[in-house]
């Protein structure tokens, strides 16, 4: 492990590693969590919240079984959630991954993040795996819709509010993201995993590796022969042999990385 490659026993070293890595490769995925938005203002899910949130968990709000006792507060926590993501802007490491491909290499990204602040500095074809919060479903027939505007901005943080209901069914609608306990999309899980399984290098960037199935997709591309890349303010390696740590901010540590890759060679 290494403080962005610099504070360690050997000096650089694992940064030197990750891009050398890097420039041999063909396919790069990016795995990314809460903490490559946590820079744009937008709360990690396991750093303790601040204001009235304090008094909540997320693991708990996120859950059917909330929203059927209290749809309300629910509601309001995901406006909350989507307000921060319309408020917040991408940060330097959002477009790091999203330049990495002007490199010449195909870049995938792959996120368990529900905003969209990937996309909205170009990254193209972004499979999230836990839903996003720019679409809404029904929670009794499922159907899928836009997440209405006109409750936002909300009254204030912590604000009780009602769901809207779904245009068809009348049922309450629900943020079209995946709660605790329940399964993920399972196209866009397949779609991962192939992405995964065929890449040469995945970096997996200020996500806590706690949640499964995500918390696997380090250890697919491991199995499968690939080099992984964590990049977390804390250590989050397992010390396998094809396994870098580079410690320190995604913001700081991503533009440092990739300015170290080479435009790829173009085949003759
Ligand atoms: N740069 C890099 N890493 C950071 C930064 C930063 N600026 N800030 C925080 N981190 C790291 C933290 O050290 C932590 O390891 O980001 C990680 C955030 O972890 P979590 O809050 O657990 O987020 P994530 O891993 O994305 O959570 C997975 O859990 O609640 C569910 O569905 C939710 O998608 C989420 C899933």
């Amino acid at each position: 492990m290494n403080q962005a490659g610099e504070n360690s026993g050997a000096p650089g070293a694992d940064l030197k590693r990750a891009s050398d890595a890097l420039s041999n490769a063909g396919h790069i995925v990016c795995f990314s969590g809460a903490g490559i938005s946590a820079e744009s203002g937008i709360a990690t899910y396991r750093d303790p919240l601040t204001g009235i949130w304090a008094q909540h968990d997320p693991r708990t709000l996120e859950t059917a079984s909330t929203f059927r006792k209290n749809p309300q507060l629910v509601w309001g926590w995901y406006l909350w959630r989507r307000q921060q993501v319309v408020n917040a802007q991408p940060n330097a490491a959002h477009l790091a991954v999203s330049q990495l491909a002007a490199t010449g290499r195909k870049v995938s990204v792959i996120t368990q993040n529900v905003d969209d602040l990937h996309e909205r500095v170009g990254s193209v074809g972004v499979l999230h795996l836990h839903g996003s919060l720019s679409t809404s479903k029904c929670f009794a027939c499922h159907r899928l819709g836009t997440l209405p505007e006109h409750q936002m901005p909300i009254p204030s943080e912590g604000a009780l509010i009602e769901p809207p209901r779904c245009g068809r069914c009348s049922g309450k609608l629900r943020p079209n993201v995946v709660w605790y306990g329940e399964d993920l999309p399972s196209g866009v899980w397949k779609s991962a995993i192939a992405l995964v399984k065929s890449c040469d290098v995945l970096i997996s960037v200020g996500t806590s590796g706690i949640v499964t199935p995500a918390a696997d997709i380090p250890w697919l591309a491991l199995s499968s022969g690939a080099t992984v890349i964590h990049v977390n303010t804390e250590d989050v390696s397992t010390a396998e042999p094809n396994e870098l740590m580079l410690i320190g901010k995604a913001t700081e540590v991503l533009p440092k990385l990739f300015a170290l890759v080479p435009r790829a060679e173009q085949p003759q």
